[in-house]
């Protein structure tokens, strides 16, 4: 894929500014990107959080890996390169979305470091809030709600992460919620205390 500049095409600025936006909405337009392996509680976490947000009139919006690859990214597989093309696409809408002022909650596995990275990088410091949803795996295969560690441990799925494919640990999330030692109700309230710390609830 060609990732260089675009050539004849040229940036417009809009009218209205992002922090115009953030000041309508009383928040601050970030990127909270929950990562980890399937059933970890990214989506569980993501939603919940979603939903208390709502409550106190504030508005997020969840971008969940299996909805996703129902329609944008429904042209992808599992390979690294189409898991980095599902990566690169979700960065890119989840920054469209801090820059419209929301709080874009994020939940995909992205395995890989880099491509976590490159979008940490496609927005401004402190814009992009990495949580690590940890869980060992041992405790996932038991959970599989999906049936998918069975399968994978099978042989059925093939390259499925963390039984057939690598999951990158981050080095430095700003957060780290574990799920096998925590509630969903008490991952949710650290998410949502360091969004009040870090003054992204206005
Ligand atoms: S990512 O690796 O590209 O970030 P994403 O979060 O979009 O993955 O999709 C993960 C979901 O796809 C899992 O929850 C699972 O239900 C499903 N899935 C199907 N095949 C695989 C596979 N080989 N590896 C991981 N997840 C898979």
């Amino acid at each position: 894929m060609d990732q260089s500049k675009p050539k004849n095409v040229f940036w417009h600025e809009g009218k209205v500014k992002k922090e115009d936006r953030e000041r309508l909405l009383g928040q601050k337009g970030v990127i909270v990107w929950f990562t980890g392996l399937s059933a970890s509680g990214k989506s569980t976490i993501a939603c919940e959080v979603e939903r208390r947000l709502f409550e106190k009139g504030k508005l997020a919006y969840v971008l969940d890996g299996d909805n996703i690859r129902h329609g944008l990214n429904k042209d992808l597989g599992f390979s690294p390169e189409d898991r980095e093309e599902n990566i690169r696409r979700i960065g890119e809408v989840a920054k469209l979305f801090s820059d419209a002022g929301l709080i874009a909650l994020t939940a995909f596995i992205s395995p890989y470091k880099k491509d976590r990275d490159k979008v940490r990088n496609l927005v401004k410091k402190g814009e992009f809030i990495e949580v690590y949803v940890k869980c060992p795996i041992s405790v996932l295969k038991q959970r599989d709600p999906k049936g998918m560690y069975e399968k994978a441990l099978r042989g059925e799925v093939k390259d499925f992460t963390g039984i057939s494919a690598p999951y990158e640990e981050p080095d430095n999330p700003e957060l780290i919620l574990e799920t096998d030692k925590e509630s969903v109700e008490q991952s949710v309230n650290k998410v949502l205390a360091y969004l009040e710390n870090h003054g992204i609830l206005i």
